[in-house]
């Protein structure tokens, strides 16, 4: 049962996990806001880029059809069960994954915080809530079926403890300039 529930919980949202991980390898080029400042500070900064967003967003639709590939394999060895994602709902875990973190900039900077500044809380949930929130969006009924409401609490605990821990480790490997 709480393996089921973990493991639901973890595949579903692994097409929203995966998206700033691919833009931090993938990032550079043109910032977003095209380096405007609004009350004398950057809109969003450099740290969010079009090249990163789109990357990002391209790698977590892909890993949604992936993992539709081997789900039936996957779900066969585990012995449970695991959500197969349609195409829309997918796509918007991914891109719902970079807006709500491009969201998360916006207040960062608005609240006088550099790029890398980290803001503990919205670090490691801001892209949760944009993934739910677009994929709601995008696809209703799949959304009520897979996020029922004790694989949302799972998701609320497990993401921030994934987050930290893929980060540090980011941060060790030399990929990222900051431990968050
Ligand atoms: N990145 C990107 N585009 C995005 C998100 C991330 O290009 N939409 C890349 C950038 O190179 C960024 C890196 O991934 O520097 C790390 O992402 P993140 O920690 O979110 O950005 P920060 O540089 O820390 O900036 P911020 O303070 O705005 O979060
Ligand atoms: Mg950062």
């Amino acid at each position: 049962m709480v393996v089921s529930l973990v493991a639901t919980a973890f595949w579903a949202m692994l097409p929203a996990y995966v998206p700033n991980n691919a833009a931090v390898l993938a990032g550079g080029g043109r910032p977003i806001d095209g380096g405007r400042t609004w009350g004398g500070r950057r809109v969003l900064g450099d740290g969010k880029t079009w090249r990163g967003t789109a990357a990002g967003t391209l790698v977590g639709t892909l890993l949604a059809v992936v993992l539709n590939a081997v789900g039936p394999a996957v779900s066969g060895a585990l012995g449970v069960a695991l959500p197969t994602f349609p195409l829309a709902a997918g796509f918007g875990l991914a891109l719902g994954a970079m807006l709500g973190d491009i969201g998360a900039s916006f207040v960062k900077r608005r609240s006088g915080r550099e790029r890398g500044a980290a803001f503990p809380g919205l670090d490691q949930l801001d892209f949760v809530v944009g993934a739910l929130a677009l994929a709601f969006v995008a696809a209703p009924g799949w959304f009520a079926a897979t996020f029922t409401l004790p694989v949302l609490a799972v998701v609320l605990v497990m993401t921030p403890v994934l987050h930290v821990v893929t980060n540090v480790g980011a941060y060790l490997l030399g990929l990222k300039n900051e431990p968050w």
